[in-house]
Protein backbone atom coordinates (compact mmCIF):
# COMPACT_ATOMS: atom_id res chain seq x y z
CA UNK A 1 0.00 0.00 0.00
CA UNK A 2 0.89 3.93 -0.37
CA UNK A 3 0.83 5.72 2.56
CA UNK A 4 1.17 9.74 2.56
CA UNK A 5 3.05 10.64 5.18
CA UNK A 6 1.90 14.20 6.22
CA UNK A 7 3.54 16.69 8.98
CA UNK A 8 4.46 20.32 9.95
CA UNK A 9 1.43 21.92 9.74
CA UNK A 10 0.00 25.34 10.25
CA UNK A 11 0.22 24.93 14.27
CA UNK A 12 3.02 26.16 16.93
CA UNK A 13 3.93 22.38 17.22
CA UNK A 14 4.99 22.38 13.68
CA UNK A 15 8.20 21.66 14.69
CA UNK A 16 7.45 18.74 16.88
CA UNK A 17 5.71 16.98 14.09
CA UNK A 18 8.58 17.37 12.10
CA UNK A 19 10.21 15.62 15.09
CA UNK A 20 7.60 13.43 15.37
CA UNK A 21 7.62 12.59 11.76
CA UNK A 22 11.04 11.86 11.60
CA UNK A 23 10.69 9.55 14.13
CA UNK A 24 7.87 7.45 11.85
CA UNK A 25 9.37 7.68 8.88
CA UNK A 26 12.88 5.81 10.16
CA UNK A 27 10.62 3.12 11.55
CA UNK A 28 7.97 2.38 8.98
CA UNK A 29 8.34 -0.98 7.29
CA UNK A 30 9.72 -0.34 3.61
CA UNK A 31 9.63 -3.40 2.06
CA UNK A 32 5.34 -3.20 3.13
CA UNK A 33 4.71 0.31 2.24
CA UNK A 34 5.39 2.73 -1.02
CA UNK A 35 5.66 5.99 1.46
CA UNK A 36 5.51 9.66 0.56
CA UNK A 37 6.29 12.42 2.98
CA UNK A 38 4.27 14.95 2.59
CA UNK A 39 5.10 18.43 4.41
CA UNK A 40 2.68 21.09 5.36
CA UNK A 41 4.27 24.20 5.21
CA UNK A 42 3.72 26.99 8.28
CA UNK A 43 1.88 29.35 5.16
CA UNK A 44 -0.48 25.87 4.44
CA UNK A 45 1.58 24.47 1.18
CA UNK A 46 1.38 21.22 0.57
CA UNK A 47 5.07 20.00 -0.78
CA UNK A 48 6.86 16.64 -1.41
CA UNK A 49 9.68 16.11 1.10
CA UNK A 50 12.41 14.31 1.22
CA UNK A 51 11.67 12.92 4.32
CA UNK A 52 15.55 12.71 5.49
CA UNK A 53 15.32 11.73 9.12
CA UNK A 54 18.45 13.50 9.90
CA UNK A 55 17.14 16.53 9.15
CA UNK A 56 13.91 16.29 11.39
CA UNK A 57 15.50 16.01 14.51
CA UNK A 58 15.34 18.40 17.71
CA UNK A 59 18.40 19.69 18.56
CA UNK A 60 17.00 22.72 21.21
CA UNK A 61 13.90 24.73 21.90
CA UNK A 62 14.68 27.37 19.55
CA UNK A 63 15.89 25.26 17.05
CA UNK A 64 13.29 22.79 15.83
CA UNK A 65 13.21 21.24 12.20
CA UNK A 66 10.24 22.61 9.55
CA UNK A 67 9.36 21.72 6.20
CA UNK A 68 11.11 24.23 4.13
CA UNK A 69 8.38 24.60 1.45
CA UNK A 70 10.83 24.51 -1.63
CA UNK A 71 9.40 20.92 -2.74
CA UNK A 72 7.44 20.71 -5.54
CA UNK A 73 3.46 21.13 -4.43
CA UNK A 74 1.59 17.97 -3.92
CA UNK A 75 -2.62 17.82 -3.92
CA UNK A 76 -4.94 15.02 -2.91
CA UNK A 77 -6.45 14.58 -6.24
CA UNK A 78 -10.60 12.76 -6.13
CA UNK A 79 -11.17 10.24 -8.65
CA UNK A 80 -14.01 7.66 -9.12
CA UNK A 81 -13.08 5.37 -6.56
CA UNK A 82 -9.17 6.45 -6.12
CA UNK A 83 -7.61 8.90 -4.40
CA UNK A 84 -4.51 10.61 -6.23
CA UNK A 85 -1.35 12.57 -4.96
CA UNK A 86 -0.94 14.94 -8.01
CA UNK A 87 2.79 16.92 -7.89
CA UNK A 88 3.48 20.09 -9.77
CA UNK A 89 6.11 22.41 -10.08
CA UNK A 90 6.30 25.75 -12.00
CA UNK A 91 6.40 25.13 -15.36
CA UNK A 92 5.94 21.55 -15.47
CA UNK A 93 2.73 19.80 -16.42
CA UNK A 94 1.20 17.78 -13.26
CA UNK A 95 2.31 14.50 -13.25
CA UNK A 96 0.44 12.26 -10.93
CA UNK A 97 2.58 9.83 -8.21
CA UNK A 98 -0.52 7.51 -8.11
CA UNK A 99 -3.24 6.25 -6.04
CA UNK A 100 -3.01 6.89 -2.21
CA UNK A 101 -4.37 4.04 -0.15
CA UNK A 102 -4.09 5.99 3.18
CA UNK A 103 -2.66 9.16 4.70
CA UNK A 104 -0.95 9.32 8.30
CA UNK A 105 -1.30 12.63 9.47
CA UNK A 106 1.34 13.24 11.92
CA UNK A 107 -0.12 16.14 12.86
CA UNK A 108 -0.45 18.24 16.04
CA UNK A 109 -2.64 21.17 17.16
CA UNK A 110 -5.41 23.56 14.77
CA UNK A 111 -5.34 22.47 10.92
CA UNK A 112 -4.80 18.68 11.50
CA UNK A 113 -5.64 17.45 14.78
CA UNK A 114 -8.29 19.27 15.25
CA UNK A 115 -10.68 18.01 12.18
CA UNK A 116 -10.23 20.02 9.71
CA UNK A 117 -7.80 17.71 7.67
CA UNK A 118 -9.86 15.07 8.59
CA UNK A 119 -12.84 16.12 7.06
CA UNK A 120 -10.76 16.95 4.02
CA UNK A 121 -9.64 13.62 3.87
CA UNK A 122 -13.81 12.86 4.40
CA UNK A 123 -14.21 14.61 1.65
CA UNK A 124 -11.46 13.58 -0.90
CA UNK A 125 -12.82 9.56 -0.30
CA UNK A 126 -9.06 8.63 1.07
CA UNK A 127 -8.61 6.40 4.37
CA UNK A 128 -6.33 8.22 7.38
CA UNK A 129 -4.82 7.44 10.73
CA UNK A 130 -6.37 8.05 14.32
CA UNK A 131 -9.47 9.86 15.01
CA UNK A 132 -12.09 11.32 12.81
CA UNK A 133 -13.74 14.80 12.86
CA UNK A 134 -15.70 14.88 15.64
CA UNK A 135 -13.43 13.38 18.19
CA UNK A 136 -10.86 15.39 16.53
CA UNK A 137 -12.61 18.51 17.44
CA UNK A 138 -13.40 17.28 20.65
CA UNK A 139 -10.07 16.55 21.78
CA UNK A 140 -8.43 19.83 20.43
CA UNK A 141 -10.46 21.98 22.55
CA UNK A 142 -9.62 21.66 26.05
CA UNK A 143 -13.01 23.20 27.09
CA UNK A 144 -15.64 21.31 24.43
CA UNK A 145 -13.55 18.48 25.76
CA UNK A 146 -14.37 18.29 29.50
CA UNK A 147 -18.26 18.92 28.49
CA UNK A 148 -17.75 15.43 26.53
CA UNK A 149 -15.71 13.97 29.67
CA UNK A 150 -17.79 15.06 32.13
CA UNK A 151 -21.11 14.15 30.67
CA UNK A 152 -19.93 10.66 30.52
CA UNK A 153 -19.71 10.27 34.62
CA UNK A 154 -15.68 11.19 34.12
CA UNK A 155 -13.65 13.20 36.47
CA UNK A 156 -11.85 16.58 35.52
CA UNK A 157 -10.52 19.25 37.26
CA UNK A 158 -13.34 22.41 37.10
CA UNK A 159 -12.44 25.31 34.97
CA UNK A 160 -13.61 28.04 33.12
CA UNK A 161 -13.44 29.85 29.90
CA UNK A 162 -12.65 33.23 28.98
CA UNK A 163 -12.53 34.58 25.68
CA UNK A 164 -10.74 37.34 24.16
CA UNK A 165 -13.75 39.07 23.28
CA UNK A 166 -14.97 38.96 27.41
CA UNK A 167 -11.92 39.34 28.64
CA UNK A 168 -11.66 42.89 26.41
CA UNK A 169 -15.02 43.94 27.37
CA UNK A 170 -15.04 43.07 31.33
CA UNK A 171 -11.47 41.94 32.41
CA UNK A 172 -12.68 42.52 36.22
CA UNK A 173 -15.62 39.61 35.47
CA UNK A 174 -12.99 37.68 34.24
CA UNK A 175 -10.80 37.66 37.10
CA UNK A 176 -13.67 36.97 39.43
CA UNK A 177 -14.72 33.87 37.47
CA UNK A 178 -11.12 32.63 37.84
CA UNK A 179 -11.24 33.33 41.52
CA UNK A 180 -14.27 31.43 42.48
CA UNK A 181 -12.02 28.59 41.47
CA UNK A 182 -9.39 29.10 44.06
CA UNK A 183 -5.25 29.62 43.44
CA UNK A 184 -3.11 28.58 41.97
CA UNK A 185 -4.31 28.02 38.75
CA UNK A 186 -3.44 26.66 35.48
CA UNK A 187 -3.75 28.94 32.64
CA UNK A 188 -3.84 27.22 28.81
CA UNK A 189 -5.04 28.07 25.53
CA UNK A 190 -8.19 25.89 24.78
CA UNK A 191 -6.98 24.63 21.92
CA UNK A 192 -3.08 24.27 21.69
CA UNK A 193 -0.53 21.33 22.48
CA UNK A 194 2.84 21.00 23.68
CA UNK A 195 2.29 23.28 26.97
CA UNK A 196 2.74 26.50 24.46
CA UNK A 197 1.48 29.15 25.90
CA UNK A 198 0.32 27.50 29.46
CA UNK A 199 1.50 29.12 32.44
CA UNK A 200 0.60 28.99 36.40
CA UNK A 201 -0.86 32.16 37.91
CA UNK A 202 0.00 31.35 41.95
CA UNK A 203 -1.89 34.16 43.07
CA UNK A 204 -4.06 37.05 41.30
CA UNK A 205 -1.22 39.40 40.80
CA UNK A 206 -0.50 36.99 37.87
CA UNK A 207 -3.59 35.97 36.08
CA UNK A 208 -3.62 39.13 33.94
CA UNK A 209 -0.14 37.82 32.30
CA UNK A 210 -1.13 34.86 32.26
CA UNK A 211 -4.25 34.96 30.58
CA UNK A 212 -2.58 37.53 27.59
CA UNK A 213 0.02 34.77 27.26
CA UNK A 214 -2.36 32.39 26.63
CA UNK A 215 -4.35 34.60 24.54
CA UNK A 216 -1.25 35.04 22.18
CA UNK A 217 -1.84 31.67 21.21
CA UNK A 218 -5.96 30.94 21.05
CA UNK A 219 -8.49 33.44 21.89
CA UNK A 220 -10.15 30.72 23.72
CA UNK A 221 -8.53 30.55 27.01
CA UNK A 222 -8.72 27.73 29.44
CA UNK A 223 -8.93 28.68 33.81
CA UNK A 224 -8.39 25.05 35.30
CA UNK A 225 -7.64 24.36 39.36
CA UNK A 226 -4.78 23.24 39.87
CA UNK A 227 -3.65 19.94 40.94
CA UNK A 228 -1.42 19.97 43.08
CA UNK A 229 -0.03 17.77 44.54
CA UNK A 230 -1.16 15.27 41.90
CA UNK A 231 1.41 12.92 40.04
CA UNK A 232 1.23 13.10 36.66
CA UNK A 233 0.36 9.80 34.48
CA UNK A 234 -0.31 9.30 31.31
CA UNK A 235 -2.32 5.90 29.33
CA UNK A 236 -1.56 4.72 26.16
CA UNK A 237 -5.26 3.67 23.96
CA UNK A 238 -4.61 1.72 20.70
CA UNK A 239 -7.43 -0.14 19.28
CA UNK A 240 -6.47 -3.87 18.42
CA UNK A 241 -7.83 -4.92 14.46
CA UNK A 242 -11.10 -5.80 15.43
CA UNK A 243 -11.57 -2.17 17.24
CA UNK A 244 -11.69 -2.98 20.50
CA UNK A 245 -9.42 -0.74 22.86
CA UNK A 246 -6.47 -1.67 24.62
CA UNK A 247 -4.63 0.40 27.08
CA UNK A 248 -0.90 0.57 27.53
CA UNK A 249 1.05 0.07 30.92
CA UNK A 250 0.51 3.88 32.38
CA UNK A 251 3.67 6.11 32.95
CA UNK A 252 4.97 8.53 35.54
CA UNK A 253 6.37 11.90 34.55
CA UNK A 254 8.38 13.09 37.19
CA UNK A 255 9.48 16.75 36.33
CA UNK A 256 12.18 18.24 38.17
CA UNK A 257 14.80 21.11 38.71
CA UNK A 258 13.35 24.51 38.31
CA UNK A 259 10.49 23.24 36.31
CA UNK A 260 7.01 23.25 37.95
CA UNK A 261 5.35 21.87 35.65
CA UNK A 262 5.62 19.47 32.69
CA UNK A 263 6.39 22.27 29.91
CA UNK A 264 8.08 22.20 26.55
CA UNK A 265 11.29 21.89 27.51
CA UNK A 266 10.73 19.04 30.35
CA UNK A 267 8.65 17.03 27.21
CA UNK A 268 10.94 17.62 24.57
CA UNK A 269 14.23 18.08 25.69
CA UNK A 270 13.93 15.70 29.10
CA UNK A 271 17.72 15.16 29.53
CA UNK A 272 17.46 18.77 31.27
CA UNK A 273 14.18 18.32 33.71
CA UNK A 274 12.15 15.04 33.13
CA UNK A 275 12.52 11.33 34.73
CA UNK A 276 9.78 8.90 33.27
CA UNK A 277 9.06 5.80 35.11
CA UNK A 278 7.59 3.25 32.60
CA UNK A 279 5.63 1.39 34.20
CA UNK A 280 4.12 4.18 36.46
CA UNK A 281 4.38 2.62 40.40
CA UNK A 282 0.58 2.44 41.38
CA UNK A 283 -0.99 -0.28 43.17
CA UNK A 284 -2.29 -2.84 40.51
CA UNK A 285 -6.14 -1.68 41.09
CA UNK A 286 -5.32 1.84 40.39
CA UNK A 287 -3.64 0.48 37.37
CA UNK A 288 -6.55 -0.92 36.49
CA UNK A 289 -8.83 1.88 37.22
CA UNK A 290 -6.52 4.44 35.13
CA UNK A 291 -6.83 1.72 32.63
CA UNK A 292 -10.58 1.84 32.94
CA UNK A 293 -10.96 5.49 32.93
CA UNK A 294 -8.45 5.76 29.52
CA UNK A 295 -10.98 2.70 27.87
CA UNK A 296 -13.95 5.01 28.72
CA UNK A 297 -12.25 8.44 27.84
CA UNK A 298 -11.97 7.02 24.28
CA UNK A 299 -15.05 5.97 23.75
CA UNK A 300 -17.09 9.17 25.29
CA UNK A 301 -14.84 10.95 22.70
CA UNK A 302 -15.46 8.94 19.89
CA UNK A 303 -12.04 8.07 19.16
CA UNK A 304 -10.06 5.72 16.19
CA UNK A 305 -6.84 4.15 16.32
CA UNK A 306 -5.19 6.08 18.89
CA UNK A 307 -5.04 8.27 22.05
CA UNK A 308 -3.38 9.25 25.26
CA UNK A 309 -5.18 9.81 28.08
CA UNK A 310 -3.43 11.72 30.73
CA UNK A 311 -4.15 11.59 33.86
CA UNK A 312 -3.50 13.46 37.78
CA UNK A 313 -2.92 11.25 40.18
CA UNK A 314 -4.25 13.29 43.57
CA UNK A 315 -2.60 13.51 46.95
CA UNK A 316 -5.96 11.19 48.42
CA UNK A 317 -5.09 8.29 45.26
CA UNK A 318 -8.38 9.70 43.15
CA UNK A 319 -7.91 9.56 39.31
CA UNK A 320 -8.86 12.97 37.74
CA UNK A 321 -8.53 13.16 33.55
CA UNK A 322 -6.59 16.29 32.56
CA UNK A 323 -6.72 15.45 28.84
CA UNK A 324 -6.95 13.45 25.38
CA UNK A 325 -4.59 13.71 22.63
CA UNK A 326 -6.07 11.96 19.70
CA UNK A 327 -2.76 12.47 17.59
CA UNK A 328 0.08 12.27 20.63
CA UNK A 329 3.61 12.95 19.83
CA UNK A 330 5.87 10.29 18.64
CA UNK A 331 9.28 11.93 19.06
CA UNK A 332 11.77 9.70 20.39
CA UNK A 333 11.00 11.53 23.96
CA UNK A 334 7.18 10.96 23.52
CA UNK A 335 5.39 9.14 26.47
CA UNK A 336 2.90 7.42 23.72
CA UNK A 337 5.20 4.89 21.55
CA UNK A 338 7.32 4.23 25.42
CA UNK A 339 4.48 2.98 27.16
CA UNK A 340 3.59 0.75 24.35
CA UNK A 341 7.12 -0.46 23.99
CA UNK A 342 6.99 -1.18 28.09
CA UNK A 343 3.61 -3.11 26.96
CA UNK A 344 5.21 -5.22 24.51
CA UNK A 345 4.65 -3.20 21.40
CA UNK A 346 7.46 -1.94 19.92
CA UNK A 347 7.92 1.53 17.77
CA UNK A 348 7.56 0.25 14.39
CA UNK A 349 4.49 -2.29 15.52
CA UNK A 350 2.78 -0.23 16.06
CA UNK A 351 3.56 2.14 13.44
CA UNK A 352 2.45 -1.09 11.20
CA UNK A 353 -1.22 -1.42 13.44
CA UNK A 354 -2.32 2.59 12.89
CA UNK A 355 -1.73 1.96 9.04
CA UNK A 356 -3.12 -1.30 8.94
CA UNK A 357 -5.93 -0.08 11.49
CA UNK A 358 -6.76 2.48 8.94
CA UNK A 359 -6.84 0.12 5.87
CA UNK A 360 -9.23 -1.51 7.44
N1 LIG B 1 0.56 17.62 21.71
C1 LIG B 1 1.69 16.75 21.88
C2 LIG B 1 2.33 16.42 20.59
C3 LIG B 1 1.34 15.53 22.64
O1 LIG B 1 0.26 15.47 23.16
O2 LIG B 1 2.16 14.61 22.69
MG1 LIG C 1 -2.52 18.04 24.54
Amino acid sequence: PRVAVVFGGRSSEHGISCVTAGSVLQAIDREKYDVVPVGIATDGRWVLESGDPDRLRIESADKLPSVDGAGASVALAQHVGSTDLVVSEPSQPPRTLGEVDVVFPLLHGPWGEDGTIQGMFEMAGVRYVGAGVLASAVGMDKAYMKIVLQAAGLPVLPSVTVTAREWAADPQTCRERAATLGYPLFVKPARGGSSYGISKAHDPSELDECLEEAMRHDPKVLVEVSAEGGREVECGVLQALDGTPETSVPAEIRVTGDHEFYDFTAKYLPEEATELDIPAPLPPGKTKEMQGLATRAFEAVGCEGLARVDFFVMSDGSLVINEINTMPGFTPTSMFPQMWAASGLDYPALVDRLIQLALK
